[in-house]
């Protein structure tokens, strides 16, 4: 690095190499990746690969339809994976109990945020007149349900937007969320930004005015400590593959007397309690919105995954990604023809950077990083309002997690070098 670094020798130091990319199979047999796509979907480390193997291996049965032993101990695996995810989130009853119940499971983020505009919609009667607030900062995730609902309703979608530097602003939140206001949902975490929104202060407000608040926790529960009691929101989604639990696990937790109250999304085997030929009487939370048969081996790994994140510390956690963003950002900085979108400074992002190489279109850019092993993301990160808004068609990402090092991130800059030769020659 050529430019005085804000980091101490101490911190550099820390960061210089990973130790923990030894735990992760991918990252040690291939040493040459620097992997910097983490907000797209995180490496697993070996501890959930092996829970995988072992509930397949153990206790495979269809959860909760059995009736002997095995089924048992897959429905008491679920049980358990519940109550650590509403733990490591800080959902706890005024007991200070895990809140095991609000736990549902969905395939992915989207899905559960589908359930909540197509259940949250009916629970409002949701109709002309009628606001649905989201950020023009959304992944298309937390975008198009609200849309569609909006349209289906003919209620109105309403967009808080960011200052020049990136803030939604109290002034804004006050302006944007007011009576009419029913659902709000929004980013805690930008994917593209990589800026955190003071989902708090936006959740007050909405229930200041009556409004129900989701927040999308995608991009902030694998990187920082999320407690849904400090957020004070109603409702927090996230997916486990961004967590490093394996694809196709996404949480939901809702407070238990508004999920108590929401009609079922997806409809089927499981989430019932009587069928008869006319008509159905719905099981209780969680199983009411658990239609069909649950990805149990998913689930036992996901929560193999909290467990390892646990014992690296959500803290330690934390200090490394926030020390690694700072040096990204540095160290993008220090280029002439880089321009970081966001905030400048590297404090501010939660793992994700987003930056143009002036003449160089985001695709090559990730092509050429790709010959050179390293991986970011380019395009419109599915957030093409934002992009919009911001005057740009598509940016390059690079997003950093714990098993990052300085290494990755010097090999980003090496390889950036080679795309400015490429196309504009030697500087
Ligand atoms: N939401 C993921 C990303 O931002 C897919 O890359």
């Amino acid at each position: 690095m050529t430019m005085d670094s804000s980091l101490t020798q101490a911190q550099l130091a820390s960061i210089r190499a990973s130790a923990l990319k030894a735990d992760f199979p991918l990252l040690l047999a291939h040493p040459e990746l620097a992997f910097l796509d983490s907000a797209a979907t995180a490496q697993r480390p070996a501890a959930v690969l092996d829970a995988q193997r072992h509930f397949y291996e153990t206790m495979n049965a269809n959860p909760l339809r059995g009736l002997y032993k095995l089924s048992t101990e897959a429905t008491q695996a679920i049980a358990e994976a519940r109550a650590h995810i509403a733990r490591f989130i800080s959902a706890l009853d005024d007991a200070g109990n895990p809140q095991q119940d609000a736990i549902v499971f969905t395939r992915n983020a989207s899905e559960a945020l589908n359930l909540l505009s197509h259940t949250l919609s009916h629970l409002v009667e949701l109709g002309p007149g009628d606001e649905v607030v989201i950020s023009v900062m959304e992944h298309h995730s937390n975008l198009i349900p609200w849309q569609q609902v909006c349209t289906l309703t003919g209620a109105d979608l309403v967009y808080l937007r960011p200052n020049t530097d990136y803030c939604i602003t109290q002034e804004e939140i006050e302006r944007k969320i007011g009576p009419k206001a029913k659902i709000v949902s929004v980013t805690h975490v930008s994917n593209v930004l990589g800026v955190e929104n003071d989902v708090a202060a936006i959740a007050a407000r909405a229930h200041d005015m009556g409004a129900l608040c989701v927040v999308d926790g995608a991009q902030s529960v694998p990187h920082i400590h999320v407690d849904v009691r400090a957020l004070g929101c109603d409702f927090l989604v996230f997916s486990g593959h961004k967590l490093g639990g394996p694809l196709g696990i996404g949480v939901l937790w809702g407070k238990p007397d508004l999920l108590d109250a929401m009609p079922p999304f997806l409809t089927g085997g499981e989430m019932i309690d009587l069928v008869t030929e006319t008509g159905a009487v719905w099981s209780q939370v969680p199983q009411k919105f658990e239609a069909g048969t649950q990805d149990a081996a998913g689930i036992y790994a996901t929560d193999a995954a909290l467990t390892y994140i646990e014992r690296l510390g959500m803290q330690a956690v934390e200090e490394r990604e926030r020390l690694l963003s700072i040096y990204l950002c540095e160290r993008l900085r220090e280029q002439p023809q880089i321009a970081i979108i966001g905030p400048k400074e590297g404090e501010r992002h939660i793992s994700s950077i987003s930056f143009d190489v002036e003449g160089v279109h985001p695709h090559d850019v990730a092509s050429i990083l790709d010959m050179h092993d390293v991986c970011i993301r380019a395009g419109h990160h599915c957030a093409q309002p934002l992009l919009t808004y911001l005057g740009w068609h598509s940016t390059c990402r690079a997003s950093v997690a714990f098993y990052n090092d300085a290494g990755d991130i010097d090999r980003l800059i090496d390889g950036l070098n080679q795309v400015w030769r490429i196309f504009h020659g030697s500087r």
